[in-house]
């Protein structure tokens, strides 16, 4: 096992009708600011049973926060809260609006242009705006992690950062909140938690072996619960599993003392930077060919992971290898996430700027052994055509 430090300082408040805790976790005396996205927390009525809530506090309202936050739009926000004095920010939405608040709480205090935030990944934020959540999509994490990730439209990028001083002081994880969620964002919910537990798992054999049960038990409940919670959206007890698996994927926990990935989150950032693909879904296309890829470098893990999570036992190491990877790819298309590019109408011909555009972004050695190139991801996105 690595070295580590671990900390995690967010209180989570789970249950149907948690809600009304709100009461007593917003301080009483603070002037506060509610961030929301569209209209589906307005149309559903948790905006109203916040409101409801916060009784008479100072209250104030900042709506139209959109999926894959903008810098544009977030700084809107910031303004409001240096004119009227903001005390303490509550995200009420998913993970774009939770990611949204964190940006906001340290822009606010930030000398400067804010963008050096993103361009330095949050590394000299010395101060933020304490903030706490309530989660409506089970998906990101973002509700008890210190990560945020945001795009500015103008230049059509879409990086993320990172600080101990964005972690939500709270965030309310209601179930029934999730009812109203339409199909394609549950079957993006599934694939971003099980992407989440697959970068922090599938690396190489680091001799941590309650990390790597948990994270096989997280990818084990998501494939099994995945195709219920879609089924049936008013089934609680699926939806709590759903919602719980989501925020253990990535608050630190599996990711203490192992090597960790993400080179396949990096490439997907491009994607959507460039073409609008939600965010799993760019994790669905770009996920089977990057194992392929690096499929000599993660064989160990990757039998570890066709035997323990996909119960493949059959054939030699590299049978079973391939053999996980399509399982992979079969359950993504199960629950509704298409895996290949030209699914989202994109062919060989836009691939040049992605590349180009990752490598401006300073993303040129990805992965655990940060040997994954340019050139490596442009082989996987050929193959994901
Ligand atoms: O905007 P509204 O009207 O609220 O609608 C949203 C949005 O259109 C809707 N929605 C949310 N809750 C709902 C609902 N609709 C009906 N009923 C509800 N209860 O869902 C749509 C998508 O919401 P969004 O917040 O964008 O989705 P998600 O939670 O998947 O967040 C995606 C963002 O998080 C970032 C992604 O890159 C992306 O920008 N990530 C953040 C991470 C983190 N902070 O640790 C890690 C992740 O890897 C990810 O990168
Ligand atoms: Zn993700």
């Amino acid at each position: 096992m690595q070295d580590f430090s671990f900390y995690n300082p967010t209180r989570i408040e789970f249950g149907a009708g948690k809600i009304a805790s709100l009461s007593q976790l917003v301080p009483t005396n603070a002037k506060v600011l509610v961030l929301y996205g569209g209209e589906s927390a307005k149309r559903n009525g948790t905006l109203d049973e916040v409101k409801h809530a916060l009784g008479d506090r100072q209250v104030q309202l900042f709506g139209g926060i959109e999926p894959n936050p903008s810098f544009e739009t977030l700084m809107e926000a910031v303004a409001i809260v240096r004119e009227q004095d903001i005390e303490f920010l509550l995200a009420v939405g998913g993970g774009s609006v939770i990611d949204g608040t964190k940006f906001v709480a340290a822009a606010a205090l930030h000398q400067g242009d804010a963008w050096d935030i993103l361009l330095t990944g949050g590394q000299h934020i010395d101060a933020a705006l304490p903030f706490g959540s309530v989660l409506t999509l089970p998906a990101t994490g973002s509700e008890m992690n210190k990560g945020s990730v945001i795009t500015r439209k103008s230049l059509q990028a879409k990086l993320p950062f990172m600080s101990e001083l964005v972690f939500p002081q709270f965030s309310i994880l209601d179930p029934v909140k999730t009812y109203t969620l339409p199909t394609r964002q549950i079957a993006n919910g599934v694939v971003d938690a099980f992407m989440h537990v697959i970068e922090q798992y599938l690396t190489y054999p680091a001799d941590a072996p309650v990390q790597d049960r948990f994270a096989e038990g997280l990818l084990q409940t998501l494939t099994e619960i995945g195709p219920k919670a879609l089924a049936n959206p008013e089934d609680y007890q699926t939806r709590a599993s759903l919602m719980w698996t989501a925020t253990l994927a990535l608050n630190g926990l599996i990711g203490a003392g192992v090597p960790q990935d993400w080179a396949t989150h990096m490439l997907g950032h491009e994607l959507t930077a460039l073409h609008g693909l939600d965010h799993a879904q760019t994790l669905a296309v770009i996920l089977p060919e990057m194992l392929r890829q690096r499929k000599q470098a993660k064989l160990g893990k990757l039998v570890q992971y066709a035997e323990r999570v996909w119960n493949i036992h059959e054939g030699s190491d590299d049978e079973k290898a391939e053999a996980a990877i399509e399982r992979t790819r079969d359950f993504f298309e199960s629950v509704g996430v298409k895996t290949r590019l030209s699914d989202y109408d994109l062919g060989a011909e836009h691939i040049d700027a992605i590349i180009d555009s990752l490598t401006q972004h300073g993303m040129t050695k990805l992965g655990e052994h940060g040997d994954i190139t340019p050139e490596h991801c442009r082989q996987i996105l050929l193959a994901s055509l």
